[in-house]
């Protein structure tokens, strides 16, 4: 979508994948979801080195609204989800539970925006085209698209993921391009995230990409992620097995979204969430984390934070990659071309044994005549100089990636990939 927004894959939290529908404030405060939630989360973004590597976005996701729409029909927020603190003080004696009556969203979405914003972030909300979200909370039917995209953008909202629950294909057709003209009309940039290819079955003839391109900034072409090894596969094996569809719908504002980035939860090991994270970012997808950021380990926070592997994924000609080569072996090579005449390649394998070492060269990866630099983006350190013919070894490890940023040595003096710092 041509509205300025999101010329490089958007970056950030959302709710969804970790936290759920979980509105049981009561008994877990502090995972709940609420205003104090995503304030947490702001908080992390700001104070950890998130915002200033692109992480801006905090979005929340299906369960914040109110189960009513108030007197003028407008989506509000849950004005009843009271809980217990036990984090009062307590005596040695007696321990004292206090109620507390503090609402899911007391303050109100413009309040959230605006503590949103004073860090220099930006809020994302959702919204469903149907009578219901998926949580059973109100959705947006045709005729409340209008008022929905205006309390947003009244809300000062940097971005809307419109779900498809409890909508049929004809509606789809007229909502989603429906709302895309909505947002626009108030005035505000509002990024927009559709999710009407993932409701029906995201490939032509029922998806047209060209029109999405033109609609929506990012769009969910496919089922929900879990936090398992297993969803990570289908979800790569989907997009590779239609990458002749996907890869050139994929450009500046026009992004397919294979979902959110679980790393740093409980299902995947290290290796798997550097695999997820290489295949993201040579996917040229949106980045947003779905995690507890305020309890990540360092591991999980070095591999979302690494430099080299968001200034892959964030690469201004945002070209999407594909996979290259699929050997018997059960190894991947993936490859995306980047500005500078630079390039990423990730060596995947999907083996369960030990670490394989597999022999190569870039000749037999598609590159030209000439030497290349290498750098090594797991292992942050630059690799000898490689002339296409020249074969070497990379050892990659069961389920896990080597991934290489190349250039040219022509092209420059040092192959360091850059990230463009924000603030
Ligand atoms: C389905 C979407 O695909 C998920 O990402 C999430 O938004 C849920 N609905 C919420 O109900």
């Amino acid at each position: 979508l041509d509205n300025g927004l999101m010329r490089i894959p958007p970056m950030g939290w959302l709710a969804w994948e970790r936290f759920r529908c979980n509105t049981d404030c009561e008994n877990d405060p502090k995972n709940c979801i609420s205003e104090a939630l995503f304030r947490d989360m702001a908080d992390r973004l700001a104070e950890d080195g998130w915002r200033e590597l692109g992480y801006v976005y905090v979005n929340i996701d299906d369960c914040w609204a109110s189960k009513n729409r108030d007197a003028q029909g407008r989506l509000q927020p849950d004005p009843k989800r009271h809980y217990f603190d036990n984090d009062m003080p307590t005596s040695s004696s007696v321990s004292l539970t206090c109620l507390v009556v503090v609402k899911g969203f007391p303050s109100g979405i413009a309040k959230l925006a605006r503590y949103v914003h004073d860090r220099g972030l930006k809020l994302g909300i959702y919204g469903d085209l149907g009578t219901y979200t998926c949580g059973g909370y109100p959705g947006t039917t045709l005729d409340k698209i209008e008022t929905d995209a205006q309390t947003f953008a009244e809300w000062e909202v940097d971005m809307l993921k419109l779900d498809g629950c409890y909508s049929n294909s004809t509606d789809q057709e007229q909502g989603y391009p429906l709302m895309s003209r909505a947002l626009n009309a108030t005035g505000r940039p509002i990024g927009y995230s559709c999710s009407w290819p993932a409701y029906q079955g995201g490939l032509p003839p029922k998806i047209n990409y060209t029109l999405l391109g033109e609609i929506c900034n990012l769009w969910r072409n496919y089922g929900d992620i879990e936090d398992s090894w297993d969803s990570i596969l289908s979800i790569v094996d989907w997009f590779t097995e239609n990458q002749e569809i996907l890869q050139p719908a994929a450009g500046p504002g026009r992004w397919n979204d294979p979902d959110m980035l679980v790393i740093g939860n409980f299902g995947l090991s290290m290796d798997q969430s550097r695999s997820q994270m290489a295949l993201w970012a040579i996917m040229a997808a949106p980045l947003f984390m779905s995690n507890d950021l305020r309890t990540l380990n360092s591991g999980a926070r070095a591999i979302l934070q690494n430099k080299a592997v968001i200034a892959i994924n964030q690469d201004p000609l945002g070209i999407q990659g594909k996979r290259l080569i699929k050997e018997n072996n059960d190894i991947e090579v993936f490859w995306r071309p980047l500005s500078n005449k630079a390039s990423a390649l990730v060596f995947f394998s999907r083996r369960t044994d030990m670490p394989f070492r597999y022999l190569t060269s870039l000749k037999a990866l598609n590159y030209t005549a000439g030497s290349y630099m290498v750098y090594d983006v797991f292992m942050e350190k630059p690799m000898p100089t490689l002339k296409d013919t020249t074969q070497f070894v990379v050892s990659i490890n069961p389920s896990g990636v080597v991934m290489w940023f190349v250039c040219g040595v022509l092209c420059s003096t040092s192959c360091l990939p850059c990230v463009p710092l924000h603030n």
